[in-house]
């Protein structure tokens, strides 16, 4: 299949929603990342996203939504938390997982009875949507398994010949996949940490948000993720990712002592001179979570580009706030390898 790029434009737009509507899988810019949208109430488009991306089919798509009447489609019950959230985080990276409403693919939800939705900020996706007049499934535009893609020519890299149509729409503003919470239990649960943070939807709901274990660490052998996507090794460029844990001045010595021919800093702005000449790749601002996220997996796409055999990420602190959903997708990316610096 021959792949295009098309930047944005009523044409390509409307190129894209007929694709879409003849049941295709396109791939389209959000805030967050990029997404491979297919028709959310189809079970036979959505399964060529599973095909497209190489994902289980055991691990269920988040539905776009590009207008709040089209919820009811995707969700059976909305809790009135769940249009409180709407009307503070909507349209943005925020995914709500309610219980399942029935016109949504079974393939969507992977045999769950939950779903889960969300409505982009971002101009372009949205018009895609409205264009097509239904829901969009869509994952991450990776393969499964590597960094997410955060501008067109990464989706290109992963799905050159897998999709006739990529929209080109510039870089992602976020970085970082939505933030996930589940209302669809008795409290509600923070899945996936991303821009939207705890604290900030502890603010809206006024009642404590639990922070799934998952989030920061492994899962224990037989037991189940609540989120299916937390179970796989995610994010990962071809560097082996190690994560050297203190301050500056103990991973500069840490890096020195360990560094040999192919190994790369994963450091913050501002810091390569003091580690040359060990190689860097820098991602984002310390202590700025927001310029992290933004900045992340086109970092570890970058690593990949250099050849880079190891990477040692630099940490310091416990994570919270947006830095929560950066730490959490470098403990994938590093497959849960800490080391003390
Ligand atoms: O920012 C985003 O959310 C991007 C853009 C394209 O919107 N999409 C995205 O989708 O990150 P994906 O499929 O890569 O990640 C969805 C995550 C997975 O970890 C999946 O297991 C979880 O959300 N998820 C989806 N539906 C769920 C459900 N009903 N219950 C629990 N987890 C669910
Ligand atoms: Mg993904």
């Amino acid at each position: 299949m021959q792949t295009q790029l098309k930047a944005v434009t009523p044409d390509s737009i409307a190129q894209a929603a007929a694709l879409l509507k003849e049941g295709e899988v396109v791939a389209i810019p959000t805030e967050t990342v990029y997404g491979l949208a297919a028709n959310a109430l189809s079970d036979e488009a959505v399964k060529k996203i599973f095909a497209a991306k190489g994902r289980p089919q055991d691990n269920p798509l988040i539905s776009h939504i590009s207008d709040l009447s089209m919820l009811p489609l995707i969700a059976g019950e909305v809790p009135e938390a769940a249009l409180r959230l709407a009307e503070a985080f909507w349209p943005g990276p925020l995914t709500i997982i309610l219980p399942r409403g029935g016109q949504v693919a079974d393939s969507v939800c992977a045999g769950l009875d939950t779903a889960s939705v969300r409505m982009p900020s971002h101009p372009d996706a949205r018009a895609v949507i409205a264009a097509c007049g239904f829901p969009l499934a869509a994952p991450s535009a990776n393969l499964s398994g590597k960094p997410s893609p955060t501008t067109a020519q990464d989706v290109m890299a992963d799905m050159d010949g897998r999709i006739p149509l990529i929209l080109d729409g510039g870089a992602c503003e976020v970085g970082v996949e939505s933030t996930v919470v589940s209302l669809a239990g008795d409290h509600p649960v923070l899945l996936r940490p991303g821009r939207v943070t705890k604290e900030d939807l502890e603010r809206v709901l006024g009642v404590p948000v639990e922070l799934s274990g998952a989030i920061v660490s492994r899962l224990k052998e037989g037991e189940v993720a609540r989120s299916p996507g937390m179970k796989y090794k995610h994010y990962a460029p071809k560097a082996e990712v190690v994560i050297v844990k203190g301050t500056f001045d103990a991973y500069k010595a840490y890096v020195r002592a360990h560094a040999q021919e192919g190994d790369f800093c994963l450091c913050y702005e501002g810091e390569q001179t003091q580690l040359a000449p060990v190689p860097c790749v820098a991602y984002g601002a310390e202590g700025d979570g927001v310029s992290q996220a933004h900045a992340l997996f086109s970092a570890l796409r970058e690593l990949d580009a250099e050849g880079a055999r190891r990477a040692f990420a630099r940490w310091e602190n416990d994570a919270c706030g947006v830095e929560l959903a950066v730490y959490n997708r470098l403990l994938r990316a590093a497959a849960f390898r800490v080391e003390e610096a």
